[in-house]
């Protein structure tokens, strides 16, 4: 189903012309590799700090706990969790929760939010590291989209295969030429950008019966 789940999340105040052009295949490059120029860098390669704030996540931990139903003893997996911040702002609700974080990235595990540091763990949303049906839920936000599109498919179906039914994910998406333009002045590491419809299509090519939202900058 098409949800906006994050229709809590602040929205960003981003000048995307003024991105696009100091953006380079170089740049992108050094964003892709995820470390410490992607997080607590120069804005140009990505965050230009990425840094804990509660005004981000908590506004939008109590729409996931009602649509996903989660208690105590759910558990919930996040895909590109990066410092784990969603997930420190989930527990702080639902302390008894089992939950989860990968990502690709071992700078943003390395210096993850403490508390949950232990709880998360480097690896690639292509290949998951967890048995079948594994989490009542399983989510990923703006991630997978910075596959190539095979290789999305790969996560796409690697998240139904460690969920029991439940997922929700993201991706980079236009509904029109303005948007499209402005999301290709935007984005600096995705691989796979697509129309909403052909995101959709893809999804029931691939068999992701999750949920899912976009980001259009
Ligand atoms: C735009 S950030 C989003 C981080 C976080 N989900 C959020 O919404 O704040 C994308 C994240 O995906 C991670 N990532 C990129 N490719 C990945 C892959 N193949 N497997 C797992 N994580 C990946 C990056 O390291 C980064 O943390």
């Amino acid at each position: 189903m098409e949800i906006d789940l994050l229709k809590n999340y602040p929205k960003s105040k981003r000048n995307t012309k003024g991105r696009s052009e100091i953006m380079s295949e170089e740049v992108k490059a050094i964003a892709r590799q995820y470390g410490k120029d992607f997080f607590d860098g120069d804005r140009l390669y990505g965050y230009g700090g990425f840094s804990y704030m509660p005004r981000f996540w908590q506004p939008v931990v109590p729409d996931l706990i009602s649509h996903f139903n989660l208690k105590a003893d759910s558990s919930l997996l996040d895909v590109g969790c990066a410092k784990g911040f969603m997930l420190y702002d989930l527990l702080q609700h639902m302390p008894e929760m089992q939950v989860s974080g990968l990502d690709i990235s071992e700078y943003a595990i390395e210096n993850a939010k403490p508390e949950v540091k232990d709880l998360l763990q480097v690896g690639d949303a292509k290949a998951l590291p967890y048995e079948d049906d594994s989490f009542d839920v399983v989510m990923s936000i703006n991630t997978v989209h910075n596959l190539e599109k095979d290789e999305c498919a790969a996560a796409l179906q690697e998240i139904m295969r460690v969920s029991r039914g439940k997922a929700f994910i993201t991706v980079d998406a236009y509904r029109n030429d303005e948007e499209q333009e402005r999301m290709m002045q935007w984005a600096l590491t995705a691989k796979t950008i697509m129309h909403v419809d052909d995101w959709k299509s893809f999804f029931k090519e691939v068999g992701y019966t999750g949920d899912f939202y976009w980001f259009i900058p």
